[in-house]
């Protein structure tokens, strides 16, 4: 299939875990240029894919990136914002650094590369803005308050700019994913005694597959789901945390 034909896309944390997949998945189906985003670069060559280290986090590097962007190719069809970190700890626990190191990448760097790019997709009259919120933000979880606000501050977002993107009559859609526990390296760090009552928890009866996140992100940045604006999709298996 084709689904990406044609299309520029950016995807942020495009070195590993789920970014990875959703890359590589782009690039198979048909993209014109895929721009990974990374703090480092992932081990893999594609030749529709171009690695590029940026902290998302920086305003400056992502601007004079997006800058670069609209210069050579005057267009960005699609923007995943799905690198994210966690800093996990019980509230009386967590340190300033902690809140401060999660609210700014998984928030500020969510506002940072979509204030960058918006302009540019509304300019052209149409885009797909696909950001990774989480279970979590949406249903809360223990040890993760900084976790959590940023990912429920995600989706606030995504609903406001399905609202403001299309404003001037341009089909610039806005949607979220919330994935439940899925098997990546920041899951490594959860100990099994978590794992094993969420997969107890879960209808389906296990953790989920960086390429299930992938397929569904794909869905949301194609034509397919053209008339998708506004939209959470729970990607989880069934669980409710
Ligand atoms: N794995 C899960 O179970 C799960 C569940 C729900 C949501 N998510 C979300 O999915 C997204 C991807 O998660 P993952 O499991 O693949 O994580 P991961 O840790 O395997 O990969 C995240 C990538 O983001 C990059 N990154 C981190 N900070 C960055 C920065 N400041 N600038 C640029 N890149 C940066 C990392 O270098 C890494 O390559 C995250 O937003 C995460 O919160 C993951």
């Amino acid at each position: 299939m084709n689904r990406m034909e044609g299309k520029v896309a950016i995807v942020t944390g495009g070195a590993r875990g789920i970014g990875r997949q959703i890359v590589e998945t782009f690039a198979q189906e048909g993209a014109r240029l895929i721009y990974s985003l990374d703090m480092g670069t992932g081990e893999y060559e594609l030749p529709n894919v171009r690695q590029v280290q940026l902290n998302v986090t920086n305003r400056d590097q992502v601007a004079k990136f997006v800058e670069e962007v609209k210069n050579e190719l005057g267009t960005i069809d699609v923007l995943v914002n799905n690198a994210g970190i966690t800093r996990d700890a019980l509230i009386q626990k967590m340190t300033e650094d902690m809140w401060e190191a999660v609210i700014n990448v998984n928030l500020k760097g969510v506002f940072n590369l979509t204030q960058a790019v918006a302009p540019i997709m509304m300019e052209n009259g149409k885009g797909s803005i696909v950001s990774i919120s989480s279970v979590v933000g949406v249903y809360g979880n223990v040890g993760q308050t900084n976790y959590a606000a940023t990912k429920a501050g995600v989706i606030g977002m995504t609903y406001t700019w399905a609202k403001e993107f299309t404003r001037k009559g341009a089909a610039v859609r806005s949607n979220a994913i919330a994935p439940g526990y899925v098997e990546t390296e920041m899951m490594a760090t959860v100990p099994d005694k978590v794992l094993q009552p969420i997969r107890e928890k879960t209808p389906l009866g296990r953790l989920g597959k960086p390429q299930e996140i992938a397929n569904a992100v794909l869905f949301l940045a194609s034509d397919e789901s053209s008339y998708v604006n506004g939209h959470v999709l729970e990607v989880t298996g069934g669980l409710r945390l």
